[in-house]
């Protein structure tokens, strides 16, 4: 699965953000991925006046935030202790993708 919404705001309806990018376990690896995130930001590129894609992902997500490199999205900054499961806190990487 993956999700993106895009922006409403006057000044930010040219901004989409990708979320809820997920492969089952059990067929990671395969290439999937890839093509999910090919296939969300083609149909991204084709709304008038997108000029680019943001999202978060998690700083150990080691593999989406390769993927994401491949794709062309640059780091823009990391936000600390962005999520807290159980006691423990993760920071968030934020990226985009200029079009
Ligand atoms: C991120 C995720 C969606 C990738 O899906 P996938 O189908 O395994 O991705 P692909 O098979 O297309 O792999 C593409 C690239 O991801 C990276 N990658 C994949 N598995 C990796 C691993 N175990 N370690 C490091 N990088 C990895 C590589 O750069 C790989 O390219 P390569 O094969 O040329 O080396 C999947 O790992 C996943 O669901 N992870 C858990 C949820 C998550 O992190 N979601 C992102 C939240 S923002």
């Amino acid at each position: 699965m993956i999700a993106y919404v895009f922006d409403t705001g006057l000044k930010t309806r040219h901004i989409a953000e990708i979320y809820g990018f997920y492969v089952s376990a059990a067929h990671r690896g395969e290439g999937v991925g890839t093509r999910l995130l090919e296939q969300a930001l083609s149909l991204i590129r084709k709304k008038k006046g997108i000029v680019k894609a943001r999202l978060y992902v998690n700083t150990e997500q080691r593999a989406a935030v390769n993927l994401y490199k491949k794709a062309g999205f640059v780091v823009r900054g990391k936000i600390k202790k962005e999520l807290k499961v159980g006691r423990r806190f993760f920071d968030m990487l934020i990226l985009e993708k200029m079009f």
